[in-house]
């Protein structure tokens, strides 16, 4: 017997604020051209004053339970991506238990910056299938907004807020890969590579929580062949290839990077899910996003095989092949 996580429900939350590149003219030495020949951002989301991670990781996760027919209390456990918490601590997960409320079951945040959903969909899928948990709602939610630079061109105009959530259920499965739910999964990290992107602050270092800094066109190389690598290893580690794909659903950083990652694995572009340009760069959030706008245009249906994968500080990435 093969316990599977099974996506039962899937919702996303974007700020109401839409900021569009040409916004960002009228302080800084950029253009609407830049941004979008160089990473396919036109526009994205802002939080409002006093609107926190939490917040929008509750919306997310109300239209989640709502799509899968559940009740906060039919839960058990919470798991949030997020590198943009309300505070030091608690966690948010806490946080969205006490906005659901949900009064039973536990929650904890996972971080791995970009990456985090990835990390955290493999995370809970472990709770399932190691018993633990029987139904978990996993969730990327993030105010990157918050830790932008606004006089650093270079990384202010890439990043935009949301939040995305997917609630998982254990079923039992066949065992073979076709079988609904998380098949196989891969995770990296390679902490040699921090000062690719990073964050100059923290509560241990200078107290504050500082600002993201990032190389860019280093961090762009290291992507692409990254990204492929652990796109192809999950597949493999289930005997499956790109050939076999309905939609990759990557991390929604930079265009150019998404469309060389999917050449690499042989999968034509129009089997990629794109949001990048709407929502730009949402770190944990990019990927729950991207599920939760696919489905709702109609391009991810019950039964096709899903790739996520994601890059991020660390460096941290990996892969999560899944049958929706
Ligand atoms: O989510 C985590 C993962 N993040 C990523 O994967 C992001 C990876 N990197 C990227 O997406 C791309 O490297 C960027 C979009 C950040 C930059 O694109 P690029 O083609 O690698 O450009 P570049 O960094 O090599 O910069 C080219 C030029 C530079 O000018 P010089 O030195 O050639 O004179 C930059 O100063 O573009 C300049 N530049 C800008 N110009 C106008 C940098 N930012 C801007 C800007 N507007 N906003």
């Amino acid at each position: 017997m093969t316990i599977r996580a099974v996506v039962k429900g899937v919702g996303h939350y974007l700020p109401e604020r839409i900021v569009p590149n040409s916004e960002f003219e009228a302080t800084l030495d950029t253009s609407d051209e830049w941004i979008r020949s160089r990473s396919g951002i036109e526009r994205r989301h802002f939080a409002a004053e006093g609107q926190t991670t939490s917040d929008l990781a509750a919306k997310a996760a109300v239209m989640a339970l709502e799509n899968a027919g559940l009740a906060a209390n039919d839960i058990d456990a919470i798991v949030v991506a997020t590198s943009t918490p309300d505070l030091t601590f608690p966690s948010v997960a806490t946080m969205v238990q006490e906005k659901l409320g949900m009064t039973r079951g536990f929650g904890f945040d996972v971080q791995a910056v970009c990456a985090g959903f990835v990390f955290a969909l493999s995370t809970a899928n472990a709770l399932i299938v190691s018993g633990q948990a029987k139904r978990v709602l996993v969730i990327g939610a993030e105010t990157f907004s918050r830790i932008l630079d606004w006089t650093d061109r270079s990384t202010c105009v890439l990043f935009g807020d949301g939040a995305g959530a997917v609630v998982l259920e254990a079923e039992t499965g066949t065992g073979t890969t076709s079988d609904r739910g998380v098949l196989s999964a891969d995770l990296n990290s390679d902490g040699r590579y921090r000062d690719i992107l990073f964050v100059d602050g923290g509560v241990s270092t200078t107290g504050q929580s500082g600002k993201v800094r990032m190389q860019g066109n280093v961090l762009f190389r290291q992507a692409v062949e990254k990204l492929a690598t652990t796109a192809d290893t999950a597949l493999e580690k289930i005997g499956l290839s790109g050939a076999d794909v309905d939609w990759i659903v990557p991390h929604q950083a930079n265009l150019r990077i998404i469309a060389a990652t999917a050449a690499r694995m042989n999968v034509p572009i129009e089997r990629v899910v794109l949001t990048v340009q709407d929502h730009g760069n949402t770190s944990a959030a990019s990927i729950p996003l991207a599920l939760s706008v696919g489905v709702a245009r109609g391009q991810i249906k019950p039964g096709d095989l899903l790739v996520v994968e994601a890059i991020g500080g660390g460096l941290a990435w990996g892969a999560v092949v899944l049958r929706w």
